[in-house]
């Protein structure tokens, strides 16, 4: 296989280990692909026919494409930027006897013996001065000087295999990142010595870091079928989302796709779902489009949105796991995520929608249900349904191992989701 589009989106996944780099990944191929920037503090000159992207705060981004004929809704694709991960404090160095150690804070609920053992970069966003004492803004990816969080031997904890690793989030999850040089060659800190090679600063003021597998994305199976990288929650459903809109023949609808941050942390923030940036992009290309208010509502009620998100693949040795009728295997098509409680927005109407669409273009959909013992996740579908009032379904691709730094799922289901994206905003 290694299709084109495969390919494509292994490049994405490796370009991509925070939630500032994926926008800045997207920020590129949409310039590329025509997509004129809108800036959120100049007004919006928004025209039949035109392609505009729109970035909040670095890590959130919108994308659209308004029809060339008059716009009878929004066909929405939805999903977040961000993964769990382990973040720098702002302190995070110290000395542990001659090692240079990092502290860390947990950011979402990783699978923390994921991280142990391993190669880790540091990547994100710094505010630091220049030689000319101006605050500036970077993002970098420090990738030459690995760390490592190394786990207790056997020998030192021998019933661990037995009983399970239990580790305490603040004693056992920093990172060692360097020995002690000898003092003529100690200048600074370590973190500052490593990103001076990528930066000219002469101050450190602030940091949004984190830690990241450093093994890139790969090809696993026959064929090439499965996919295994750190990110794939969400960044699946993000590039998804990308490969539908540019392929997406014009329609009637403004088709848009938003991507926030902090899903993995509840969503509340000025970048995350559960803020009015969405909300706010929908009325700004209504004002645009020099609709009147009473059109903007018309407007949104002949809209649909589409959550895309990872969901849980039957796992191979805890089938037990799984409501027996409602586990999606990998590489057996996309699947609609159901939940009573709301956890998911999917309702009858905009799930009949997507097996209607699945149905006419030959695209296996699968349904996914946790089991009544033991509760679902959630997604950004029900707080983007709830502050748009726009009818969602949570769909996605199946995965193994989510929340781990290395998450696996199929190649062949990604395709399909790139497919129904694109027909999704067609309708
Ligand atoms: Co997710």
């Amino acid at each position: 296989m290694a299709t084109k589009t495969i390919l494509s989106f292994l490049g994405f996944l490796n370009e991509s280990p925070t939630a500032w780099h994926a926008v800045a990944s997207l920020k590129k191929l949409f310039k590329e692909k025509g997509y004129e920037e809108l800036k959120e503090n100049q007004i919006w000159v928004v025209k039949p026919g035109g392609h505009y992207f729109v970035i909040r705060n670095g890590s959130a981004l919108c994308a659209f494409v308004i029809p060339k004929k008059k716009a009878l809704g929004f066909r929405i694709a939805t999903s977040h930027t961000d993964s769990p991960a382990l973040k720098l404090k702002p302190n995070a160095e110290y000395y542990k006897e001659n090692m240079v150690m990092m502290g860390v804070e947990v950011y979402g609920a990783p699978l923390l013996t994921s991280w142990l053992n391993r190669d880790l970069g540091i990547a994100g966003r710094i505010v630091y001065l220049d030689s000319q004492g101006d605050r500036q803004e970077a993002l970098v990816n420090l990738n030459d000087h690995p760390l490592v969080i190394p786990q207790l031997a056997i020998h030192l904890d021998r019933n661990v295999n037995e009983e399970g690793l239990k580790l305490n989030k603040q004693e056992h999850l920093s990172a060692l990142a360097a020995l002690d040089p000898s003092p003529e060659k100690k200048t600074g800190t370590y973190l500052e010595k490593i990103l001076k090679e990528k930066v000219a600063l002469t101050q450190l003021l602030a940091t949004d870091l984190f830690l990241y597998p450093l093994e890139p994305a790969r090809l696993v199976g026959y064929n090439e079928q499965m996919i295994a990288s750190y990110r794939i929650d969400s960044l699946a459903s993000v590039y998804a989302s990308v490969e539908g809109l540019c392929a997406a023949e014009e329609s009637s609808s403004i088709q848009l796709v938003a991507f926030t941050d902090h899903e993995e942390v509840g969503s509340s923030s000025a970048q995350g779902a559960d803020s009015p940036f969405l909300s706010q992009v929908l009325e700004r290309i209504s004002i645009g489009l020099k609709l009147s208010r009473e059109e903007y509502f018309c407007l949104l009620n002949q809209s649909l949105c589409a959550s895309i998100d990872l969901g849980h693949a039957l796992h191979p040795n805890y089938a037990e796991r799984h409501d027996p009728r409602h586990s999606p295997l990998l590489g057996k098509g996309v699947i609609t995520k159901f939940n009573a409680q709301q956890r998911y927005a999917t309702d009858a109407y905009s799930s009949g929608i997507i097996a209607e669409l699945c149905q006419r273009l030959k695209i296996p959909l699968q349904a996914f249900v946790s089991r009544n013992d033991i509760p679902c996740g959630s997604t950004v579908g029900p707080i983007q349904a709830s502050l748009t009032g726009i009818p969602t379904v949570d769909i996605g691709c199946a995965q193994l191992s989510m929340h781990s730094s290395r998450e696996l799922f199929s190649s062949d289901d990604y395709l399909a989701m790139c497919q129904l994206v694109k027909e999704f905003f067609k309708d």
